[in-house]
């Protein structure tokens, strides 16, 4: 809630589906503990027109933006503690948008890791090729790689310092994106000379990042990876994905190395299940006494402990079109405020003023 003095905390996720276990632990968890600990003025929202750079779909769109402001809610967020809005209720944003990008060069933005990434699989590029843009430069279709995919971290840095954030907790994945609003911030304010935008920086709470892995053997949980552990998702359908988890042939001698996919099981269990119960399958996998049945049902069991009152939750909130207005209405009423007394100075200091 805005209080003076305290320093502003600001996050966002794009609604392109519903949350899973990788959002809920590598932002969703982060967020509901910042809030709960009234150290910080606290922003969340849902970045809808970030959406609008890969997956255009007014449809979809909409539903998702429920979605993730349900979830938020019935993960703990609370509307009276935090401003929780969605991106595109903020115009201002957008204007901020326009005249950030007249300080920013489309070769940092097209050297962004992120933007290579989604270039290549919008291209069906090799990943390990790095000469993506001429074939950028010679396609016409918008379909391909839209100028919106260029300029996301323009977006995302507006996000962060139309609110003049200080603290900007979100994955590793993100670093590169906040480098970026620092190195606009200091451009902007050293070219105007002014110190209108704070430079934020990335939080956690001590420890290593997470990087929650997926079901299926490797990698990270992803929407688009199809190995998600969804926060809505059915007792029954959470089970059965996690009895069909990817493991290996088992430990032939004790105190073997541990493969991947049985790592990531462990690493699940890390997040989600007592320390005892972990160490107790950990001795089990040492002294090849694993049954990796019993582990993936211990795990599920520990998971649907986290998601089934939060899928409760949901299903309540889901209903209340009512409530997510009023969250929604008032969390755009204070972020806009924010929002507008920033783009005033930024209009004055770049000499965009009235005559009359
Ligand atoms: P996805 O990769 O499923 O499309 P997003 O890119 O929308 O998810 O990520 C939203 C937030 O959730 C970001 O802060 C991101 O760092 C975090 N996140 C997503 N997947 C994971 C994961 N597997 N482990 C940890 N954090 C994750
Ligand atoms: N790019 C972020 C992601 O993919 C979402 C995001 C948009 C964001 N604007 C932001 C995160 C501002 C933090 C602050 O997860």
């Amino acid at each position: 809630m805005k209080e003076e003095g305290k320093e502003i905390v600001l996050s966002g996720i794009r609604a392109t589906g519903n949350l899973h276990l990788g959002n809920y632990f590598g932002a969703l968890s982060k967020f509901v503990r910042m809030q709960d600990s009234d150290v910080y003025d606290n922003m969340f929202f849902i970045a809808d027109l970030h959406a609008l750079t890969t997956a255009p779909d007014p449809k979809l769109l909409h539903e998702n933006v429920k979605n993730i402001v349900t979830e938020y809610l019935a993960a703990g967020l609370d509307p009276e503690k935090s401003t929780i809005f969605v991106q595109s209720d903020v115009p201002e944003v957008s204007e901020l948008y326009l005249l950030l990008n007249m300080h920013v060069g489309i070769g940092e933005l097209m050297r962004t890791a992120s933007f290579k990434d989604k270039a290549r699989k919008a291209l069906g590029i090799r990943s390990d090729s790095d000469n993506i843009e001429s074939e950028i430069i010679g396609t016409d279709s918008n379909k391909r790689v839209n100028a919106g995919l260029l300029t996301y971290p323009t977006l995302m840095a507006v996000d962060i310092l139309i609110q003049k954030a200080h603290k900007v907790p979100v994955g590793k994945d993100q670093e590169q994106h906040l480098e970026l609003t620092r190195r606009f911030a200091r451009r902007f304010n050293s070219f105007y000379g002014v110190e209108l935008f704070p430079e934020p920086t990335n939080f956690d709470f001590g420890g290593k990042p997470v990087k929650v892995p997926g079901l299926d053997g490797s990698g990270k949980m992803g929407k688009s990876e199809g190995n998600c552990i969804y926060l809505i998702d059915e007792e029954k359908v959470l089970r059965k994905k996690v009895m069909r988890a990817v493991t290996d042939e088992g430990p032939k001698e004790p105190n073997s190395p541990v493969s991947e996919p049985v790592q990531n099981l462990f690493t699940l269990m890390e997040l989600t299940s007592a320390p005892d119960v972990l160490q107790h399958f950990k001795d089990a996998y040492a002294d090849c006494s694993i049954r990796y049945g019993d582990l993936k049902k211990q795990l599920a069991e520990d998971i649907l402990k986290i998601t089934l009152p939060i899928r409760e939750r949901i299903l309540d909130i889901r209903n209340d079109d009512a409530y997510i207005g009023r969250v929604l209405r008032q969390g755009a009423e204070r972020a806009r405020e924010r929002a507008a007394a920033t783009l005033r100075e930024a209009r004055e200091v770049m000499g965009i003023r009235k005559f009359y």
